[in-house]
């Protein structure tokens, strides 16, 4: 969602890149830069979340975006990788070492070029995703993700899968992690913005709500109207069992998540069927 004015002067003079950013949410076309953030918190044993900014590209709103973070042995894997500020990235670095970025959402991304080039992290996106800006699919990615990963990949942190919307355009996944009962790490699908932070600005206070945002145990409103899954893929996400949703947007979720998203996914199921229907007939 970030798009800001270009940064070629890293510490380690290795990232000087003239990419470009992604997706719906970094329709510029220059190196996002690090925004505020907060510190990382440990919510669950070697899984860390923490708290950044997402300035929309083109657009005067300002609002939060989460990083998780999954730490095994002394590797670590970044979920929606949000470039942090250098002392972030030296609190990032005392946990371990960066060795693998996970993109799950389709309009995400904008900063996965920062941890490849700056930690040589091996980056992992859902296949079908391309690093694009703005909403052409069809234009000239600007990045090249190492591996291309679907339902049936092993992932580089055990005991975890992916569930991925497949006919959702772009495609669009949540991360499953086997352990505390279910954990789903999620990019634009699932959110829980319960109310704007310190990291909306006024104008996204103000329009945020109005556009359908800032609920709990919410489906990304915008996401569900341009991306159009199916129902099918909602039902599948139901069907999964967990306890735990660590969102891309919004507060975490720590225990009973799944009955607390149930209506909210029931809906888009609903919304999904009538949308089908009107198709049908036209
Ligand atoms: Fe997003």
């Amino acid at each position: 969602m970030v798009a800001a004015k270009q940064r070629t002067d890293s510490p380690s003079g290795r990232y000087r890149s003239t990419a470009v950013t992604a997706g719906m949410h970094g329709q510029a076309r220059e190196l996002p830069v690090a925004l505020p953030h907060g510190e990382l918190r440990e919510l669950l044993p070697d899984i860390f979340l923490v708290t950044g900014t997402m300035k929309m590209a083109g657009r005067p709103l300002t609002f939060s975006r989460n990083m998780t973070v999954l730490r095994e042995n002394n590797s670590l894997t970044l979920i929606n990788s949000v470039r942090l500020e250098e002392h972030g990235l030296r609190s990032l670095e005392q946990l371990g070492t960066i060795d693998n970025v996970i993109r799950l959402a389709g309009f995400h991304g904008t900063d996965d070029p920062f941890y490849k080039h700056r930690y040589g992290a091996r980056i992992w996106a859902v296949k079908g995703q391309s690093y694009v800006s703005g909403f052409d699919a069809d234009a000239t990615p600007f990045f090249q993700a190492d591996e291309l990963a679907g339902a049936a990949s092993q992932l580089p942190v055990s005991g975890s899968k992916l569930f991925v919307f497949r006919s959702a355009k772009p495609p669009e996944a949540v991360m499953v992690l086997l352990r505390d009962g279910g954990i789903l790490i999620s990019g634009d699908s699932l959110q829980n913005w319960c109310a704007a932070d310190r990291y909306f600005n006024l104008m996204a206070r103000l329009m945020m709500p109005a556009m359908g945002f800032v609920r709990s145990h919410n489906i990304g409103p915008i996401w569900n109207k341009v991306a159009r899954p199916a129902a099918e893929d909602f039902e599948g996400l139901l069907a999964l069992r967990f306890e735990h949703v660590l969102p891309a947007h919004g507060d975490e979720v720590m225990g009973n998540a799944r009955e607390l998203y149930r209506p909210a996914i029931e809906k888009a199921i609903a919304g999904a069927l009538c949308g089908s229907e009107r198709q049908l007939k036209s």
